[in-house]
């Protein structure tokens, strides 16, 4: 984890978001930076360059991010002056990078301009746009003469589309950036209870004798969502559950429950340990494939469309029946602290509820002279309600025989800590300005990651049939049911239930 919050005056920073007029930087990093701006962490003179083909002025590009940013109601209503200034900071500039690669190449002056005589400031380029164009970007930023000392790059998943891909954009970046110039994002491990988890491992002492194979039964981790991806399918059909969520955000928590206690907390020894445990992921192939992995896509139901039936701009193609919007996988990481543990991965689109939260399920003990009892469980919530539940056995009170009931020790974030819980994307950015890369993806973490999904995906796309359906509202296939219910375990819902 990144060491607490710096108390040094902010440095000043150009931030150039290429991609600056689209959802991402509408809805996650504006209202990141003006949080970050209230909170006195950008210097005075700190400015956000937003990158597009909109061709607009930087009055246009103000008066749009005034209508969508404060009318989404991502920032506060109280605080029209701080608003005001805010909005003086940011500037537009139009750019194509598709149209060749020579730095005068429509925008790279104008941009030349805006930086000129800034080479002291931090420069951090802001690639939310996708993948393909990072390679274009970086090269054509370089022979405009942008690329200095003081320069970064943050890169917005997805990181290509399988092994061969991400190899190809890494080198293309990394012939302009030094492999610690390169900030690839994840946006959960800026998740605030994502961080806590390390604190809860490697900060108290008793947790980490009982987090192994003797003591553990199973973990799952869920990231589900109610959305569905209406307006999405361009993305969606070429992405997956698999390659937007598990790839990337579910694989890294995975790597935070299952790494060795790092020596240090330093920006290469918790990324050691995560490689380590990427690398030890027992690979998923040919008939395995089916045993130990579900894909879904979800299907109309009373007051919900179905995947197909959501409004886009296209017709449904031959991918859109064949995309995955669930995916369920049981893996396991083979070494010895985790031999036999399996690790059961859950996401998808138009679930029941929005959650996500890492559960850990202990074994039972060994000798019981009560009847009823449960094995202990620590659920790990990301969201909503972050916070920390540890489900231990009571007794009911009352006299007669002994009753027993799991109840939980709750933490709750909002409650303990009356503050505010800034957006994932505010910590992550506040890491990039100041130049610390610990809770972003290094190379070799990310190819390790495709490494692993690599057979799985090319397996699926092989069968050229559709996912299972399941009902949009529902908790995907009943296949995701049986991957746990054949070994006698279920989903922490259904236990719930
Ligand atoms: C993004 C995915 O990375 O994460 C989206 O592209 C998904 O499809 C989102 O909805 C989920 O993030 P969060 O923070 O809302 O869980």
């Amino acid at each position: 984890m990144s060491p607490l919050p710096s108390t040094a005056a902010p440095h000043s920073a150009d931030l150039i978001v290429f991609g600056g007029t689209g959802d991402l930087s509408m809805r996650k990093l504006l209202p990141a930076l003006y949080h970050a701006d209230r909170d006195g962490r950008l210097a005075p003179e700190t400015r956000v360059i937003a990158l597009s083909r909109g061709g607009l002025t930087d009055a246009d590009f103000r008066g749009k991010v005034d209508a969508e940013v404060r009318g989404a109601g991502t920032v506060p209503a109280g605080d029209p002056e701080g608003w005001r200034r805010f909005l003086l900071r940011l500037h537009h500039v139009s750019l194509d990078v598709t149209g060749g690669d020579g730095p005068e190449a429509a925008g790279w002056s104008a941009v030349r301009e805006l930086l000129a005589g800034q080479e002291e400031r931090d420069r951090i380029f802001y690639l939310a746009s996708p993948p393909m164009t990072f390679g274009p970007f970086c090269r054509q930023a370089h022979r405009a003469g942008l690329v200095t000392p003081r320069s970064r790059v943050v890169l917005e998943k997805p990181l290509g589309r399988d092994l061969a891909s991400a190899q190809g954009i890494n080198d293309e970046v990394g012939e302009i950036f030094e492999e610690s110039q390169i900030f690839r994002i994840d946006h959960y491990l800026g998740k605030e209870t994502v961080q806590n988890l390390l604190v809860l491992r490697f900060a108290n002492a008793f947790l980490e004798p009982i987090w192994n194979s003797l003591w553990i039964d199973h973990v799952q981790i869920t990231a589900a969502e109610t959305v569905g991806t209406p307006g999405r399918r361009g993305y969606y059909d070429h992405a997956g559950a698999l390659r937007d969520m598990v790839q990337n955000h579910l694989l890294q928590l995975l790597c935070l429950v299952a790494m060795e206690p790092p020596s240090r907390n330093d920006r290469e020894s918790i990324r050691d340990e995560k490689v380590k445990v990427l690398q030890s992921l027992r690979p998923i192939t040919g008939s395995e494939v089916d045993r130990f992995t579900v894909r879904g896509q979800y299907s109309a139901a009373p007051g919900m469309p179905g995947y197909l039936d959501e409004p886009a701009s296209t017709p449904p193609t031959e991918l859109s029946h064949r995309v995955e919007t669930f995916a369920a996988i049981r893996a396991e990481v083979k070494n010895w602290r985790w031999a036999g543990v399996p690790f059961y991965l859950r996401t998808g689109k138009r679930l029941p509820s929005r959650r996500s939260e890492i559960v850990v399920q202990f074994k039972d003990v060994p000798h019981s002279i009560f009847a009823g009892g449960t094995p202990n469980r620590l659920v790990l919530r990301l969201q909503p309600s972050e916070g920390i539940h540890l489900h231990i056995m009571a007794k009911e009170p009352g006299a007669g025989e002994v009753a027993l009931r799991p109840v939980p020790l709750s933490l709750s974030f909002a409650q303990t800590f009356a503050s505010r819980v800034p957006d994932a994307y505010e910590r992550l950015l506040m890491d990039v300005m100041a130049g610390n890369p610990t809770l972003f993806m290094r190379r070799d973490e990310v190819e390790a990651a495709w490494q692993w999904i690599d057979p799985i995906l090319s397996t699926w796309e092989s069968y050229g049939t559709p996912p299972e359906p399941y009902p949009a509202g529902s908790y995907g296939p009943p296949s995701a049911h049986e991957l746990l219910a054949r070994s006698g375990r279920a989903w922490h819902e259904e236990e719930l239930a």
